[in-house]
């Protein structure tokens, strides 16, 4: 399974691509609202700069919400650089776009997915990920990881070529559940992917081997 970073803060982008363990990055217009990233020169520009840190795709939104704003957008993001992948909105002219990008060779990302028939409609579509945000279902009560088994089942059945991109993942289990359930990719921040390093049976191990050596190495 595929690791994305999901930040637009360039520091843990750099930590994680030097750790060795990432595959892309997402970001969101919530994200690079974050990191105080603003103007449209900026925004670009920020984009370039996540590019040119990491290895692999790297997930840029659109603003605008209707049909010609996001093709003239997603055009204009998927010129800044070969990682770039379209972000858009499961809404009726997001299908429209991702449907015209993927005419044009622009891969796509489609995000804000809830349930298994928008997942449906944005791989007929052609969009190369869906993103299914688990930890806002989770958030309303509902079972974000059976929403993920639903789409991986969907589109290996019908062959459909679409990437499962598991989204608003927040934990180390959510990151297992991913594993099992078969997903392409998971994206969350730094900390659940570092979380999956700790167990104390690790860390007494590694204790005790290094007591041993200095007990008779000094
Ligand atoms: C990534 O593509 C999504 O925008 C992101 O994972 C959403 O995560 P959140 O629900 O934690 O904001």
């Amino acid at each position: 399974m595929k690791f994305f970073l999901d930040t637009a803060n360039l520091d843990q982008i750099r930590e994680a691509q030097d750790l060795g363990i990432i595959d892309g990055v997402t970001t969101n217009p919530s994200l690079m609202a974050k990191e105080g990233i603003k103007g449209q020169a900026n925004i670009l520009k920020h984009y370039v700069d996540i590019c040119n840190i990491v290895d692999g795709d790297v997930s840029a939104e659109v603003i605008a919400t209707d049909y010609e704003g996001m093709i003239k957008e997603g055009e204009i993001l998927a010129a800044l650089h070969p990682q770039i992948v379209v972000k858009v909105p499961v809404i009726k002219d997001g299908i429209k776009a991702i449907k015209y990008l993927s005419s044009k060779g622009i891969r796509t990302n489609c995000t804000l997915i809830f349930t298994v028939g928008q997942a449906l409609l944005a791989s007929k579509a052609g969009a190369t990920y869906v993103s299914p945000f688990v930890g806002r279902l989770d958030d309303i009560s509902q079972d974000g990881m059976e929403l993920i088994g639903q789409i991986v089942d969907m589109l290996n059945y019908y062959e459909m070529g679409t990437q499962v991109l598991a989204a608003s993942i927040r934990s180390p289990l959510h990151i297992i559940k991913c594993i099992e359930l078969g997903a392409d990719v998971a994206t969350c921040p730094l900390e659940p992917i570092l979380a999956l390093l700790k167990h104390p049976l690790t860390d007494s191990g590694l204790k005790k081997f290094l007591d041993d050596y200095h007990k008779l190495n000094g």
